[in-house]
Formats: C-alpha cells, structure tokens, sequence
C-alpha cells in the first residue's frame, strides 16, 4: 500500500524533473560534471552551495532520488531561472552582486534551501555553520572564483 504510493510519488516527481529537462534520475554520484563550476574561493562554501543548492539552482541536477519527491524541487526550472550557478561565471558583476545579495537573504531567512527538500534529504539542508560561512560570503559581496 505505502509503498504503492511513495512508487506513484515517485514517478510524478519524475515526470516533473524530466518536464523541466532534468536528466540522469540514477542519483548516482556526479562525477565530473559541471558541477566543477565553482563560485566561491572558499572550499566550504562551495561545498555547501554544492550539496544545498546546486541540485536545483544549477544545470548539474544533483538531487537524490528522495530530494526530488519535493514540490520545491519539481520548479528546479523555475529556480534556475532565478539563480543558476551554471552560468555564474558569464554574470555580469551587477547581476553577480544582486544574486549574492538575495542570496544572503534567503540563507539568512532560511527560505532557501526549501524545508521540504531538506526534510526529504538531509543533502539539501545547510548546518548553522555552513549557513553561517554561505551568508558571510554572500554579503562580503564575495570572492568569486574567474
Ligand atoms: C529543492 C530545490 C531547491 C533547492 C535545494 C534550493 N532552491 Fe533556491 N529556489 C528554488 C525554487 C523553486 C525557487 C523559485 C521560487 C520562486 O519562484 O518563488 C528558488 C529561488 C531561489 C532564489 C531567488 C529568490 C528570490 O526571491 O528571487 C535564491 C536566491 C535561491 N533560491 C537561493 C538558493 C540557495 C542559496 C540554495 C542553497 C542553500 C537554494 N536556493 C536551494 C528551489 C531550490
């Protein structure tokens, strides 16, 4: 019965990650993929932007099979429209400074990452001390790595 239902959860969040053209549903590990476009010089931010954000804020897609049973995570196109790391590196510097700034924000708020996502997988979710370390780098109007 349960298991029934998670399937038919399962298959719809599918739909959705295929609809918003979100490939390899394996949620096998990413090796090697554009996920390298790094943002921020410092190695635990990007660290954390990686495991918190990227599954849905970048082309690289990374969520598990879990994190995508969220209905945050059926809008990553939506998401990606706001805010791409994919293409961070070809911002210009007033968009790269508007993105840190609602970046900040919405860290600070704890609007992102969604709390559906994060209480279906604990790989989007940020620790108090990365959020701590992603927020100073957003409003220290960052470092970003060229
Ligand atoms: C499960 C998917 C998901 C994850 C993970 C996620 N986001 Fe989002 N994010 C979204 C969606 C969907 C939107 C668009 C919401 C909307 O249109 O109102 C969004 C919007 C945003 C915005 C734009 C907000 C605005 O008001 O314009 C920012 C900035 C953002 N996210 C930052 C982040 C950061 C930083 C992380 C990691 C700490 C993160 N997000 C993790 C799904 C996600």
């Amino acid at each position: 019965m349960k298991r029934h239902r998670v399937a038919t959860m399962a298959a719809l969040a599918c739909a959705a990650a295929l609809a918003s053209g979100c490939a390899g549903s394996s949620g096998a590990p990413r090796a090697g993929s554009s996920a390298g476009a790094s943002v921020a010089p410092d190695a635990d931010v990007q660290a954390a932007l990686t495991h918190a954000c990227y599954g849905c804020h970048s082309d690289s897609g990374n969520l598990s099979w879990h994190a995508k049973l969220a209905p945050s995570a059926w809008f990553a196109g939506s998401a990606r429209d706001k805010l791409d790391f994919s293409t961070w590196r070809s911002l210009a510097p007033d968009r790269r400074l508007d993105a840190l700034r609602s970046i900040d924000r919405v860290v600070r708020s704890g609007e992102m990452p969604p709390w559906d996502s994060a209480l279906l997988d604990a790989a989007t979710k940020l620790s108090p001390a990365e959020k701590e370390r992603v927020a100073a780098w957003a409003s220290g109007e960052g470092g970003t790595t060229r």
